[in-house]
């Protein structure tokens, strides 16, 4: 399984995006690319960006009608991006739609993760708006368990919920998990955080790191440091 870090390049637009990544002349990290900077930058950022040799999560969230969702996929696997999501709220019928959409020509396809449930949402919300009366923990994993039987790869989650969730779907399943923070490093706007070398031990396969990044004094230092905690070499 591979492990790997993959930097949260929220940035605005395209410029700001590329002078970032130009710091990076050794290595071709892992790049999460969000709606924000998809929005105003166009999907030639992605193209820029895989020119350069990055493998690119592309975080746009889908959640549409299967047929919707299916078309929308062919256009973003064509982009050659290696990780796409959806919300599994959209239910089954729109997750396979989605893994047939990805699916190229060739028989290949970019991962699909889905999101559980956002982790803005609060079992208050989850009861008086979406009228789920479950504890949020297992809506999570009951998301986390439809998503694998639709046959996608893995989930977004806390790194202190994958290991139920390699629990619950298997090992193979991927966790790819925000809310990563160093030790010595502050939380920002994250309630809930972990170390690299601690999301490793809890089982996350993948950590998404921003701003302990982005706006470190030295990204290229941060990127480094966080690669060797949370690999262990
Ligand atoms: O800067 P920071 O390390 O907090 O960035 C984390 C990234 O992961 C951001 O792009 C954020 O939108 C994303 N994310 C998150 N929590 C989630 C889902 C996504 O922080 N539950």
């Amino acid at each position: 399984m591979a492990k790997d870090v993959i930097i949260a390049c929220d940035f605005a637009g395209e410029a700001e995006t590329l002078k970032f990544l130009d710091q990076f002349t050794e290595e071709r990290p892992f790049v999460k690319i969000g709606m924000e900077l998809f929005y105003s930058a166009g999907p030639s950022i992605v193209k820029k960006i895989k020119e350069r040799g990055h493998p690119i999560f592309l975080d746009l969230k889908l959640h549409d009608i299967p047929n919707t969702v299916k078309k929308t996929m062919a256009v973003l696997s064509s982009l050659d991006v290696d990780i796409c999501n959806l919300h599994a709220s959209g239910t089954t019928p729109m997750m396979k739609a989605a893994l047939e959409g990805l699916t190229r020509p060739d028989g290949t396809r970019p991962l699909l993760i889905a999101v559980t449930q956002l982790t803005s949402t609060d079992q208050e919300a989850l009861e008086n708006d979406l009228l789920i009366h479950e504890p949020i923990d297992k809506v999570v994993m009951h998301y986390a368990l439809t998503a694998k039987n639709a046959g996608l790869d893995g989930v977004v989650c806390s790194p202190l919920e994958a290991a139920k969730v390699h629990e619950v779907c298997g090992e193979s399943f991927l966790t790819v998990t925000p809310g990563v923070r160093f030790a010595d490093s502050k939380a920002d706007d994250q309630k809930r955080v972990m170390t690299p070398e601690k999301a490793r031990e809890a089982g996350s396969d993948y950590i998404v790191v921003g701003r302990p990044i982005t706006q470190a004094d030295d990204p290229v230092a941060a990127y480094r440091r966080c690669v060797k905690e949370f690999l262990g070499k």
